[in-house]
């Protein structure tokens, strides 16, 4: 797709049967970075092939690392151990992944050579200071662009553990401290003002490591080895995420979504969307590996307004674009707060899903750390910007089962990132949505 892709979506009138979503980002990212530190292989079946794990994947190769692929969705990395990366001598390019730059800061800031980190136009807008802050206090030398990319890490003494609060709830920089203090001298502590998702934690337990986890604080003693392992990889509940909303507002039947991974530091917009008054149904329940994951079966449901409970904007972070979508589509007032990192994501969240409701006719009031939304019965319909952020281009094309008429969104190749297939399996459930590509 080029950057003047965009979707031409018909009003749907219903979505139909189920669908299953590609592959887990978040954990793809992970089993990629720890694989290619462990001793050994480590086999990533059910990896995601979208561009934001293959940045990780190609950073990882240019480090040293060995990796296979037998077939799209399976990974074999042969792991060069905790001190086995070896110096690359450009930036290496993290593309639209905000996840790889702050992992790979950590995973790098106790190396014995020299790395710099870039990234694309919305990358290199995003902050860094945030997991550049605990690491120099681990002893890493690490320079930001006025808090901005290229990270540039410079070889620095063996670090040193820390006990770090973060004042951010983020699973990037307590995952990335925790990367580092693989590589620090003591007993690296981390806690967290609110919880966030803990895949790092559980996948690092898979390589035999020892972490624990007490209330909002994880525990790592450094320079522990890791063994490499066999990891599924579970649906991804973001991917899930559009699906869940599109059926609650528009399914015709009970529609199915299979092998979603339910870590219930992820699923907080199933407990959201049910207190509006969804209906949605967790079914065969089971473990793969240490992540749990189940079916869902949603039904249509009159979703009513609510306020959103702050406490649980971390644990549906990624899911707010399509949750206002939901709560346009709501009968009365929806409130969101306490979301003020949706400012700083592949787009300013707040800002860019504002202006593509108030296109469809929604009364909204941006705040600065959420906003208030005003249902309606039906939308309206036009041309919505999606700034080049995937999640907001996927909240739309949901949008479009309550259009009045036909919605443009631009900018959509970023779909790709996260999920990729996104339009066949979006026409698959019963969206009408064509893939146009303009001429540059
Ligand atoms: C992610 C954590 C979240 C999330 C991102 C993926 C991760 O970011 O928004 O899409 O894989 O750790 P923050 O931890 O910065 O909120």
């Amino acid at each position: 797709m080029t950057a003047q892709s965009q979707f031409r979506i018909r009003p749907a009138k219903a979505v139909r049967g189920g669908v299953t979503v590609p592959g887990d980002k978040s954990i793809s990212h992970r089993a990629l970075l720890l694989g290619g530190i462990a001793e050994g292989r480590t086999e990533i079946r059910g990896f995601l092939e979208s561009e934001d794990c293959l940045a990780t994947l190609r950073a990882m190769q240019a480090l040293g690392v060995t990796i296979a692929r037998p077939t799209n969705r399976e990974v074999v990395v042969q792991g060069v151990g905790l001190d086995g990366l070896k110096e690359f001598q450009k930036p290496l390019d993290m593309g639209n992944a905000g996840t790889a730059m702050r992992l790979f800061t950590g995973l790098l800031a106790g190396q014995p050579f020299d790395s710099t980190l870039i990234g694309d136009s919305s990358l290199m807008k995003r902050p860094m200071e945030r997991v550049a802050t605990p690491l120099r206090q681990m002893g890493a030398r690490i320079d930001t662009d006025s808090g901005r990319p290229p990270v540039r890490i410079h070889v620095a003494p063996r670090l040193r553990a820390i006990d770090y609060a973060m004042p951010v709830a983020s699973a990037q920089v307590k995952s990335a401290i925790v990367l580092a203090g693989l590589y620090a001298d003591g007993v690296t502590s981390v806690n967290e003002p609110a919880v966030t998702r803990d895949h790092t934690e559980r996948m690092l337990r898979s390589f035999g490591a020892s972490v624990e986890v007490s209330g909002r604080t994880v525990v790592l003693p450094g320079g522990q080895k890791l063994r490499g392992c066999a990891l599924d990889v579970p649906g991804d509940f973001s991917s899930a995420a559009f699906f869940i909303v599109a059926a609650c507002l528009a399914a015709d039947g009970t529609f199915t979504i299979r092998n979603v991974g339910m870590n219930p530091t992820r699923t907080g917009l199933l407990d959201i969307l049910r207190s509006m008054g969804a209906v949605i149904r967790v079914t065969n329940p089971r473990a793969s590996g240490s992540e749990p994951i189940a079916d869902l079966e949603i039904e249509r449901a009159d979703l009513r307004g609510i306020r959103v409970p702050p406490e649980s904007v971390p644990l549906a972070i990624d899911e707010f674009p399509v949750l206002f979508i939901a709560a346009a589509c709501a009968d009365g007032e929806t409130v969101v707060t306490g979301a003020e990192e949706l400012r700083v994501k592949e787009s300013d969240r707040i800002a860019v899903m504002a202006k593509g409701l108030e296109t469809l006719g929604v009364a909204v009031e941006v705040l600065h750390d959420g906003m208030r939304i005003q249902g309606r019965p039906q939308l309206g319909a036009g041309k919505i910007d999606s700034r080049g952020d995937h999640r907001i281009a996927m909240a739309f094309a949901v949008a479009s089962v309550r259009a009045s008429d036909t919605l443009e969104i631009t900018d959509v190749a970023n779909v790709a990132t996260s999920f990729p297939g996104f339009e066949a399996t979006a026409r698959a459930a019963g969206l009408d949505v064509t893939l146009v590509q303009n001429a540059a």
